[in-house]
């Protein structure tokens, strides 16, 4: 990977006392996240759906320290582990996921939405929408707001992490079939998952402010091109050929290996230079800009709203009756 294209998080933060939530954590980004979170002393939360290759995750995690850290330094410093079972694709798993995580954890300081996928085919979950729209977006979205009480009680400090993509800049909302029944396209459907993490940052970012939630900041951001199995969709899905070239020397230069890619993410999560920012959009370890769409108030608002009621919450609610409401769908 090009130097410049390439920053580390340079934070020296401990994370002893402090619980992370990340979904998706079994591998790729998120497994390399958990990793490094883990090292800096933090009980670090799996969220996912495979138990096998998160109990895999584990011991790949505590037998091999991120490249920032030797052996000594990474075992004096180790947090530890829970793995929780988390189906995107299905509504009843989040809220069992959250109800658990409510039920046994004291506290939770920082969330991490990470989990992604790219659907070849048009697929709809259980509960009736499109599988990619599903778990990139609605279910986080859910997620966050089950946590979000819990996420309070454990604040100030406390941080939503929602990774999102660069390919959201090819991306529209069709608010009127969000679920694209009508025109569903692969990279349609992902790019507009990956729109839709950062609008949910921004007008949740709003929302806690204009609620007077003080102490949870919200971020979304771009990891860059990670060689993952995620990647290896895209070959299949949106680009033939793709995977070869990556592969060859100019894809070497351009793609980032997946402790590379986590890097943002953790800065987001951890770092103290953006402790004060909220409702923002990074790469590369720094501010970024979104595209132009991510920053109309009407996309903010609309987004919000469908969402809301595609999950059976009335967005014309105030946010802390939304909250209420929603736990409520708990019991
Ligand atoms: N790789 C890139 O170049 C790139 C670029 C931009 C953004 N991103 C974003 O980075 C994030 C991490 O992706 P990655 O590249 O690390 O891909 P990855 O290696 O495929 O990891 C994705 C993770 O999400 C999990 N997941 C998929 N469907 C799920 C579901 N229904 N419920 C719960 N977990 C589910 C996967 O679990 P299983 O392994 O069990 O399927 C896996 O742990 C995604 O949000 C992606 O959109 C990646």
């Amino acid at each position: 990977m090009l130097w410049f294209f390439n920053k580390m998080c340079t934070s020296q933060a401990c994370l002893r006392g402090k619980t992370v939530v990340i979904t998706g954590a079994d591998g790729g980004i998120g497994r390399e996240t958990a990793r490094d979170l883990y090292g800096r002393g933090a009980r670090v939360i799996l969220a996912c759906m495979n138990m096998e290759q998160a109990y895999e995750a584990i011991q790949d995690i505590k037998n091999n320290p991120p490249s920032r850290l030797n052996k000594n330094e990474y075992k004096n410093n180790a947090g530890e582990f829970a793995i929780y079972s988390l189906n995107l694709c299905s509504l009843k798993s989040v809220k069992n996921c959250a109800k658990s995580l409510l039920t046994n954890e004291t506290a939770i300081h920082i969330l991490i939405n990470n989990a992604g996928v790219a659907c070849p085919l048009y697929e709809k979950t259980e509960d009736g929408h499109e599988t990619t729209l599903q778990v990139n977006h609605l279910g986080h979205f859910l997620l966050t707001l089950l946590l979000l009480p819990k996420m309070q009680k454990s604040s100030p400090n406390c941080r939503i992490v929602n990774v999102s993509s660069v390919v959201h800049i090819f991306a529209d909302i069709d608010f009127d079939d969000i679920n694209l029944e009508r025109s569903y396209g692969s990279f349609k459907s992902y790019a507009q998952s990956k729109l839709a993490n950062i609008l949910f940052t921004k007008e949740l970012a709003r929302k806690l402010k204009e609620a007077n939630l003080h102490g949870i900041n919200v971020y979304s951001l771009h990891p860059g091109i990670v060689a993952t199995g995620l990647l290896w969709h895209v070959d299949k899905v949106l680009f033939p050929g793709f995977r070869f070239f990556i592969n060859n020397m100019i894809g070497r230069l351009l793609y980032k290996t997946a402790e590379q890619g986590a890097q943002t993410t953790i800065y987001c999560s951890i770092d103290e230079e953006v402790a004060n920012e909220t409702g923002l959009y990074y790469s590369n370890c720094g501010i970024a800009t979104s595209c132009r769409i991510a920053n109309e108030h009407q996309y903010l608002e609309k987004l919000w709203n469908v969402s809301c009621r595609l999950l059976h919450l009335n967005p014309d609610e105030d946010f802390t009756t939304i909250l209420e409401t929603v736990s409520r769908q708990l019991h």
